[in-house]
């Protein structure tokens, strides 16, 4: 995608191949600032502090991690605590430790002097990958767009609505549920998407709607709780959300709030899609309700909230009373049966065990 007209991936590697680069999202809206990360500490901070996030990002950071890691020490020792640092980053997003057990299977059979060398190749070729991959579900997901286009009669806006930020800020490019968004608006349909403003983060006030305006896509931001009240009135087309991780029968975890959309989404008779690319597909697990871990921050990015002051100066401001108790759960899950339909890099299918596995059959148990 494009920052200010210049083709931007979310992670690369710097020119001097010395150092990843990233942006720092903690730093968006309000700055657009570039970091380097050279070190093992560096990445698995930066993965932490979420100034990467988003699943296939996450994946991504944590294998040029490894990388850095190597470079300092390629030994076994060395390799296991990069792999356990980096793993220990955040919990509920599988990409994370499905890019690490990817570097794991290649480099830990290598001797130590391949290692460094063989870890920025597929590094480089995971974020190629994951450019690919996402480009290829968005193809998917513009048919389910251009279908809702048609049903609609083609008139007014294809209403989207999406929470969190699940595009290409999320992703090495492209994203997963905005990558269809990108492609309808590049091919002439009137898309208009709704940007739940996600709190605590406000990934989608602060992310989505930046994203978005950099490629010129209609949008307005709302607050995390009309979605089901627009939804009431007719003025939603569709919902498209993003995963963190997917089970092997579609149970679905994403950012918190996720779960309420999907059962107004029910309610009123609206298709709920989520769009992942297969690396968030957590094959082992079947009930994501009991089974997915839910990560917990920090309190503090509930009672406070940070933002820009008229004068330009960026503010933190309490918004809790001093001393009440916060509980800050970062993902819930959407059970299966409330997801329309999942979009993957190899086509839609239901959300269930027979769906997955219809364009997966690889994974079919034996
Ligand atoms: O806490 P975050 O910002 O990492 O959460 C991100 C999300 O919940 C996204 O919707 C998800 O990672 C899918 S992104 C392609």
């Amino acid at each position: 995608m494009k920052v200010h007209g210049k083709p931007t991936r979310t992670l690369w590697l710097e020119p001097d191949g010395q150092a990843v680069g990233i942006i720092d999202q903690t730093r968006l809206p309000h700055a657009f600032v570039t970091a380097r990360l050279t070190t093992l500490d560096e990445a698995a901070h930066a993965i932490r502090a979420m100034q990467v996030r988003g699943a296939p990002l996450i994946g991504a950071t944590a294998a040029y991690g490894v990388w850095l890691a190597l470079r300092a020490d390629a030994s076994d020792a060395a390799l296991a605590r990069a792999l356990a640092v980096l793993g220990d980053t955040r919990p509920t997003a599988i990409n994370l430790h499905w890019a690490l057990d990817e570097m794991r299977r290649l480099l830990a059979p290598l001797a130590v002097s391949e290692r460094v060398a063989a870890a920025q190749r597929r590094a480089a070729e995971l974020c190629d990958e994951d450019v690919a991959i996402n480009r290829a579900l968005g193809g998917h997901g513009l048919k389910l767009l251009e279908a809702a286009w048609e049903r609609k009669g083609k008139r007014g806006r294809l209403e989207v609505l999406t929470h969190c930020n699940a595009g290409w800020l999320a992703t090495v490019d492209w994203g997963t549920a905005l990558s269809p968004v990108y492609l309808a608006h590049d091919a002439g349909l009137p898309v208009h998407v709704w940007v739940d403003e996600t709190r605590p983060r406000n990934q989608g006030a602060s992310l989505t709607a930046w994203e978005l305006g950099q490629h010129g896509v209609p949008h307005t931001v709302i607050a995390d709780n009309v979605g089901g009240h627009l939804m009431q009135h007719g003025r939603v087309d569709l919902c498209i959300v993003g995963t963190d991780r997917t089970t092997a029968h579609g149970d679905v975890a994403n950012k918190i709030g996720t779960y309420l959309k999907a059962l107004a989404a029910r309610d009123n008779g609206v298709p709920f899609y989520v769009a992942l690319p297969s690396p968030t597909i957590d094959w082992s697990l079947r009930d994501g309700v009991k089974e997915i871990p839910i990560e917990q921050r920090d309190g503090t990015e509930v009672s406070d909230i940070t933002g820009r002051l008229s004068s330009g100066d960026i503010a933190t401001v309490r918004v809790t009373p001093q001393g009440s108790p916060t509980a800050n759960y970062g993902f819930d899950v959407t059970p299966a049966r409330l997801v329309t339909a999942l979009i993957t890099e190899r086509g839609v299918c239901a959300a269930s065990e027979e769906g997955l596995r219809s364009l997966f059959p690889e994974r079919a148990r034996r």
